[in-house]
């Protein structure tokens, strides 16, 4: 076994990685980023990690979300100021059914780079590069954009570091006040969900008051005022990740300095492959894609791999099979992670094992499906006594038209009026919301549930 550095994934089969034609250009990149202050520092990472163990635990809750991938081209502080609403709303939704701390993971300030099922894209006959993610090559279909270009990586790290630094300013000065739970109204286009949320928003409110006349130390009330937000992103451009990888002095360990948590995808999720190699020698809190074709020898070999110390919130795995599917692998699953008994989060990524072309050629997903897939999830936790402890989801602030169906019924026929993701639809914010809802009676029935078997 060789000794894992930040560079050892370079000698393991690496796929679904662009070929630089230019290598000094690219290597003079590499130097380049190497230098740059990293975006997250080991305590954020750690204390996400601590959060994470609970949720495993079933004392807290992971909501993860944000773009399939982040665009050049779209990047705006009112995108980004749309998405952290609506994940706060989602979040206060969630946390009333579930009556434990909400933990919110955006896939945001580095969530670029894209694994795609085919190298080659042909259009009209005309075979070219796929597109990869900004970070990597662009989406306009010419020769010269497809070329993998080492200078779109500084465009990455700039624009992260710009969004992490907003999300930093929403999260500590001020926007995330819960005092002001009544204001996040956004993409309320149901009046039915709206009264919901109001009602929870006004309880919360009554709630506060009440505090406040009790006389809450100022201690309290500063957690209320502030919000814990953390980033994470797919771990796919290894050269990007490597350079921004970084030893803490004091602890001797190794950070990959682009987010707070990584995760890697169900393609390159290789046993003796170069991603999972990177993402196995860093502190950081790791995600794994789980779709159909995860065999429980693979799992096996991963998790010791990826958490050989058993870890609590080291270890997330993300459940993405499909509805329909979700009862032919998750007990199977969760079987094998009992048998190593490893410890582990599981969440549901109700969006890629759902993805299908529509008649009008988009490529969409059923919010039908997405709702099916997370009821299913939760059912077979309840049947197997395990704790769902998250979920996972490509979605956006904006009023997008790119998943059919939820309470204003997206149509076939709707989807190219605002049909404006770089790769996966996205859900938009009034289904994202709706989709709250569902998870919170989920949690809450889960609650009510156990609360009864511990009272019989
Ligand atoms: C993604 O999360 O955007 C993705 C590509 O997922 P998966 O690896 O599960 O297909
Ligand atoms: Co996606």
């Amino acid at each position: 076994m060789t000794t894992w550095t930040k560079s050892s994934w370079r000698s393991k089969p690496r796929i679904q990685m662009p070929d630089y034609p230019d290598q000094a250009a690219l290597n003079a990149v590499e130097a380049r980023l190497s230098r740059y202050p990293v975006l997250v520092f080991a305590g954020e990472a750690r204390r996400l990690r601590k959060e994470l163990a609970a949720a495993g635990r079933g004392e807290a809750f992971l909501l993860q979300g944000g773009d399939c991938a982040e665009s050049f081209e779209q990047f705006s502080s009112d995108m980004i100021r749309d998405t952290f609403k609506v994940m706060l709303q989602m979040a206060i939704v969630l946390t009333h059914g579930a009556k434990v701390p909400v933990i919110k993971v955006g896939r945001m300030a580095g969530q670029f780079a894209k694994p795609r099922s085919t190298p080659m894209e042909t259009v009209d006959g005309v075979e070219l590069p796929s597109y990869r993610g900004d970070i990597i090559n662009d989406l306009a279909f010419t020769p010269e954009s497809r070329i993998a270009n080492p200078d779109n990586m500084l465009r990455a790290y700039t624009q992260a570091a710009a969004t992490l630094n907003l999300l930093r300013a929403f999260s500590t000065g001020g926007y995330a006040d819960v005092h002001k739970v009544h204001g996040w109204t956004l993409g309320f286009t149901d009046s039915e969900k709206a009264a919901k949320y109001r009602d929870i928003a006004t309880r919360i409110s009554d709630t506060l008051d009440f505090m406040a006349a009790a006389g809450v130390t100022p201690d309290t009330a500063h957690t209320l005022q502030s919000v814990d937000f953390y980033t994470s992103h797919e771990s796919l451009l290894l050269e990007y990740e490597e350079a921004l990888c970084r030893q803490e002095a004091e602890t001797g360990k190794w950070l990959a300095g682009s987010g707070h948590m990584i995760w890697i995808g169900d393609r390159t999720r290789q046993p003796d492959g170069a991603h999972v190699e990177f993402a196995s020698g860093v502190q950081n809190p790791i995600g794994l894609k789980c779709g159909p074709t995860m065999e429980a020898d693979d799992l096996k070999k991963l998790m010791r791999k990826l958490n050989p110390d058993n870890e609590e919130g080291r270890l997330t795995l993300i459940a993405r099979f499909g509805a329909g599917s979700v009862g032919d692998h998750l007990p199977r699953l969760i079987k094998t992670v009992k048998e190593e008994g490893a410890n582990v989060v599981w969440t549901c990524d109700p969006m890629h094992g759902n993805t299908i072309k529509s008649s009008s050629g988009y490529k969409t997903r059923p919010f039908d499906s997405v709702l099916r897939e997370v009821r299913e999830f939760f059912a077979v936790h309840s049947n197997e006594g395990t704790v769902p402890g998250g979920v996972h989801f490509e979605m956006t602030g904006q009023d997008v038209t790119e998943c059919t169906g939820g309470v204003r019924a997206v149509s076939d026929e709707d989807l190219s009026a605002r049909y404006h993701t770089a790769c996966d639809p996205r859900l938009n914010a009034s289904q994202s919301l709706e989709l709250a809802f569902l998870v919170a009676e989920e949690l809450s029935a889960r609650r009510t549930s156990s609360v009864a078997k511990a009272a019989g």
